[in-house]
């Protein structure tokens, strides 16, 4: 798909992974919305890109058709979504005082990041088929952002890997379905990448974390992030996939 004159839909868009692909849409020509629970950095973001600031919450059908409606209003019928919002935590099954973890803080990650992203997806999804076929048939395009805590899930991060696990799972069977409208749904996992998140960790943390990617050596940045997200709308034969994008990093129990 040729992302000019598109509209596009990013969520988390106000911040790191997902703002630099805000970014970079609009620098390819797009019509981009930039849809987050944050409305002010949203606006701050959507200002700068000539874009759309729609606030939500991705775990709320509502919230989320509201900024579906206000994003088409602007832009007309997306055929892109980005899906980027996402929260962490690390919380260990059983404390170092030997209680339980909260079972509430397993909720709160799994229902953000993986049932918020089908919800806005399913909602996005219904839309898109309903279009006019473009060339070859396609109709419209969908990306999630799991992690390689998908795969090497470090200590701590059980509620954290699931919800990225059930993204990765998620991915062929969201494909094999849409394939009847021509909408095709990948999936990025990224290994560390310098987004405020990382950022705010001291130096020598973060130093320490770039030295153990094998090259590069170095945090990913946003923009390279964002380079992937988009050339999976343009590729057309990409389709059903997880892609790691980490610079070979296997991430350690610890
Ligand atoms: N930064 C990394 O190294 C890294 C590595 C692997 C995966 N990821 C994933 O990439 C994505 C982006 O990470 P980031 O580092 O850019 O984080 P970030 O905190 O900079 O941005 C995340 C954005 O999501 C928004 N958001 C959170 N909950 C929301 C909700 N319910 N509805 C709407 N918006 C919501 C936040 O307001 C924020 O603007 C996340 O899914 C994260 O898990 C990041």
């Amino acid at each position: 798909m040729n992302i000019q004159g598109q509209a596009a839909l990013v969520t988390g868009g106000a911040s790191g992974l997902g703002e630099a692909t805000a970014r970079e849409l609009a620098r390819l020509g797009a019509k981009v919305a930039v849809l987050d629970l944050n409305a002010a950095l949203a606006e701050k973001v959507a200002a700068e890109i000539g874009g759309i600031a729609c606030a939500c919450d991705i775990t709320q059908a509502d919230s989320v058709n509201a900024a579906l409606d206000k994003a088409e209003a602007a832009h007309g019928p997306a055929r892109i979504l980005m899906n980027v919002a996402g929260i962490g935590s690390a919380k260990r099954i059983v404390g170092k005082d030997g209680n339980a973890a909260p079972l509430e803080d397993f909720v709160r990650v799994v229902n953000v990041n993986l049932i918020g992203a089908y919800n806005i997806s399913r909602l996005f999804a219904a839309r898109c088929a309903k279009l006019e076929p473009m060339e070859g048939g396609e109709r419209g395009t969908m990306l999630f952002t799991a992690s390689v805590a998908a795969f090497d899930g470090q200590v701590g991060q059980q509620a954290y890997s699931a919800s990225k696990g059930g993204l990765v799972g998620m991915t062929l069977p969201m494909a094999r379905d849409l394939a009847q409208h021509g909408i095709r749904v990948c999936t990025i996992a990224p290994g560390l990448f310098a987004t405020p998140l990382l950022k705010e960790l001291p130096e020598p943390v973060q130093q320490s974390l770039a030295a153990s990617i094998p090259f590069p050596p170095r945090l990913g940045k946003p923009s390279e992030f964002a380079e992937l997200a988009c050339h999976f709308v343009t590729n057309g034969h990409l389709n059903g996939e997880v892609i790691r994008l980490d610079g070979a990093l296997r991430m350690a129990p610890r």
